[in-house]
């Protein structure tokens, strides 16, 4: 593939803006979306590590994670469809080749998530009282966790494909045999996707900190409960760590030639450097995890790690791409339109912002209520979900009333 073929594939149309915004927001959302999906697989683990326990905190541990890993599986996959819009935007010859070649599965992937989710709701359904009863089909839990994991894969080899097109003509006609079935998924790295995976234990290890401040926010009772928890996110996160550093020095160690010189330099350092100080964090901060926010803190330096993870992992990405097949993705034709610019803004920011705001202060107020009858929103708390609402009318009204002006024009 010369470049020109690969500069021929882009859209004529160019792009709406500076593609530097859309490779930092890939970055920033792909960070997000990894973070999630990390802690859907780290929460659906211990739900099934802790539902069929005799012990009883392993018990009420799981009863929570179920509930955190359906809602994390929702989160990953709306903050899966961020980083999947601005990788199409700037890398379309390579992303839309990978995904023509093994089309197959990127419909596939869609069934195997949908039934992977329904698999977990399944296992919900079945266990009403954790706590109580114990577990019960344990099998619907693999059998989500196995297909969620065999989602994840399908997105792996997608990404990775993508970065090889010396060899796209080998695998659309084989032996000279044109095969347009899209039926096989032909490259991945297993190192690369476990590194990915294995981080899972760490971060998980921060959200049950965070998970712990919580309930102590709320004048949880129960003292050995919380000790539990500081013990398993503690080892979550020590050993946790050391496995996903370990399997990230066999990743480096087995990169293509063409991918080489991305092991030992600055960027794999400071992705590693970041991953360690996050681990090492609940040993500095120790008695002040129990106070302020500091509890909280270590999953949000946990986010701020993988975004540190997330842009070398762009530098491979470019810098191969540019080093080995000469594709800058920075010199995309731009068609600049101020109007959906600001309106992609606008909306993550003030329309996004403010409902966020308010799910979360409502979620979180409501966990901490004690005392007598439901929560109650405050007047304040009120008038922000007023807000959401009327902006959410004010935007669909927008967003259709500029669309008809243009078709009418
Ligand atoms: C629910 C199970 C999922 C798992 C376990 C999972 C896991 C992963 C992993 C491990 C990667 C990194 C791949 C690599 O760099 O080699 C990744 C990237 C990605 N995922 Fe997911 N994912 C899941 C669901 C989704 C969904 C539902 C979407 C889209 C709606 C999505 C969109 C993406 C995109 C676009 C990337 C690559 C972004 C880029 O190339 O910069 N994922 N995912």
């Amino acid at each position: 593939m010369t470049p020109e073929m690969l500069y021929a594939l882009r859209d004529q149309a160019g792009v709406p803006s500076h593609p530097a915004v859309f490779l930092i927001l890939g970055v920033l959302t792909f960070a997000l979306h990894i973070a999630a999906v990390q802690v859907m697989l780290g929460a659906a683990a211990l739900t099934l590590r802790g539902a069929f326990s005799t012990d009883l905190k392993w018990r009420r541990l799981a009863a929570a994670m179920i509930t955190t890993a359906k809602i994390a599986v929702s989160v990953a996959i709306v903050l899966g469809v961020a980083p999947l819009l601005f990788v199409q935007v700037i890398y379309d010859p390579f992303w839309y080749t990978s995904n023509v070649l093994s089309a197959w599965w990127v419909i596939g992937f869609i069934m195997l998530l949908i039934a992977g989710y329904i698999a977990m709701y399944v296992f919900y359904w079945k266990n009403h009282d954790i706590v109580a009863e114990g577990g019960r089909g344990g099998g619907w839990m693999v059998l989500s966790l196995a297909l969620l994991l065999a989602v994840g894969w399908i997105v792996h080899s997608l990404t990775y494909q993508m970065l090889f097109p010396e060899q796209w003509m080998d695998w659309y006609a084989p032996n000279g045999q044109i095969d347009p079935s899209g039926r096989s998924l032909h490259l991945s790295h297993l190192p690369r996707f476990l590194f990915f995976i294995a981080l899972s234990a760490p971060v998980t290890g921060a959200w049950l900190f965070a998970y712990r401040r919580y309930l102590q926010g709320g004048k949880e009772s129960d003292g050995v409960y919380l000790a539990f928890l500081r013990g398993l996110a503690q080892q979550l996160m020590l050993v946790g760590g050391v496995v996903a550093v370990v399997i990230g020095a066999v990743w480096m160690l087995t990169l293509p030639e063409k991918m080489a010189w991305f092991a030992g330099s600055v960027w794999m350092w400071m992705a590693l450097a970041a991953l360690l100080a996050v681990v090492a964090l609940p040993l500095v901060l120790r008695e002040k995890l129990d106070t302020g926010f500091w509890g909280y803190a270590i999953f949000g330096a946990g986010a701020v790690a993988l975004i540190v993870v997330g842009a070398s992992r762009e530098v491979l990405r470019f810098v191969t791409l540019l080093g080995s097949h000469g594709y800058n993705a920075l010199d995309y034709r731009i068609t600049m339109d101020w109007y959906s610019t600001l309106l992609f803004f606008i909306t993550f920011g003030v329309l996004g912002g403010m409902t966020l705001a308010y799910l979360l202060t409502v979620a979180w107020k409501a966990g901490q209520h004690k005392g007598d009858g439901p929560y109650v929103p405050s007047a304040g708390v009120t008038r922000i979900g007023q807000w959401s609402v009327s902006l959410l009318v004010i935007w669909t009204l927008l967003y259709f009333g500029v669309g008809f002006w243009v078709w009418a024009r």
